[in-house]
């Protein structure tokens, strides 16, 4: 057979093929290159990381780690002992991923068949939609309201309780502080989203610089998964380590379809070491929170830009009278990097992630000069 007769493309899903081409962020070497500047002087608030970095306890870790060569714990007991002890859940509730990315992505690999709905609900974190799409899910967007909090009426209208009930969404994504704005859900409304007949998947990557995390109501509700992060608030995300907090029932299947070495050893080790100097990592968490709210204030009296309050270590601002792409680029060329968002409704808005008090200060005068 010749071998122009066959083309091994038409093979692969068609989910796939009508995928958009997905945008990697540039790494920081080739950044510093593009934007001709050293490294140490590029002010990266684009992406929510830590300026603080991980604890200084984790280079002495993984210096001495003896067993590089072995695989590591496929089930990360060591990490799962101290998360249950961090967070207050049994260890039996968690299973830790490579960042909160990939759980996003098994859970969906668990419950979606192609076609199968989930509820996404915009202005939001990318991955649940782009998750959705490489899992052949249908995705149905909800809107935020224009103060960003959940139209839970609007959500509550998909589900049917008759015969149709078999196309109800399988799963909705709601995160806690949201990304990009930094606004919090409330219980009330929680406990009407896990009143509906699907699972409600509640991302709390950032609920170290907020308060009131449910992660311990994953016992008492059979329908709700809560995820979280290390690569925030302790700076690990180069590690890439999330978990998630899972009923009984959807844990069990969970183990079964998980890569059985997932997390590597090395992350492994820097999250457990991170548990046990949290008080250092805290005081981080501690310093940017000041930071955010001293930081609102600064953006609150340049009258072209309306920052909105803020849950998490970064503050979203729309832009007034100006075009905010410009903006972004007139301080990159500072080299102080911010999120810009060119999707509806945020045309006009930039996501500032909080830096240390060195960093804040020089963008503040770039701005005020502008
Ligand atoms: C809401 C939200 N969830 C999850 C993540 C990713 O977490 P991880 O680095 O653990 O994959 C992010 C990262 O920006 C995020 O904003």
């Amino acid at each position: 057979m010749s071998e122009t007769a066959f083309s091994p493309t038409l093979l692969i899903r068609d989910n796939v093929v009508s995928l958009k081409p997905y945008t990697p962020i540039v790494p920081f070497d080739i950044l510093s290159q593009q934007l001709n500047r050293d490294p140490s002087d590029i002010i990266k608030l684009d992406a929510n990381e830590n300026p603080y970095g991980p604890s200084p306890r984790v280079a002495e870790v993984l210096a001495e780690a003896p067993y590089m060569h072995i695989y590591p714990d496929p089930e990360s007991r060591n990490l799962r002992t101290a998360l249950a002890e961090y967070t207050g859940i049994g260890a039996e509730y968690l299973l830790v991923g490579s960042g909160a990315d990939e759980l996003i992505d098994l859970i969906m690999r668990l419950f979606i068949n192609p076609g199968d709905k989930i509820v996404n609900c915009p202005p939001t974190f990318g991955m649940y939609a782009f998750d959705g799409d490489i899992n052949a899910a249908e995705t149905t967007s909800i809107r935020r309201r224009p103060d960003f909090s959940l139209d839970v009426e609007a959500i509550e209208h998909l589900f049917t309780t008759d015969a149709q009930a078999e196309n109800n969404p399988k799963l909705i994504f709601v995160t806690s502080p949201n990304n990009p704005d930094g606004s919090v859900l409330s219980d009330g409304d929680l406990q009407r989203l896990l009143s509906l007949p699907t699972v409600v998947v509640l991302d709390e990557a950032y609920i170290e610089f907020s308060s009131n995390s449910r992660i311990q109501w994953v016992e008492q509700h059979p329908n709700l998964i809560v995820l979280r992060t290390f690569s925030k608030w302790a700076g690990l995300a180069g590690l890439r380590v999330g978990y998630g907090a899972f009923p009984l029932d959807l844990i069990a299947q969970l183990w079964k379809i998980k890569q059985p070495y997932n997390v590597n050893l090395a992350g492994q080790l820097a999250a457990e070491v991170s548990l046990d100097d949290r008080e250092h990592l805290l005081g981080n968490v501690a310093r940017l929170v000041e930071q955010r709210e001293q930081f609102y204030t600064v953006l609150d009296s340049i009258g072209w830009l309306e920052p909105y309050p803020s849950q998490t270590n970064f503050i979203l601002c729309r832009v007034k009278g100006r075009d905010a792409s410009d903006l972004k680029k007139q301080l990159a060329e500072h080299g102080i990097l911010v999120r810009y968002y060119n999707s509806s409704g945020l045309t006009d808005h930039i996501r500032i992630s909080m830096g240390t008090p060195t960093q804040m200060a020089r963008l503040a005068k770039v701005l005020h000069d502008l």
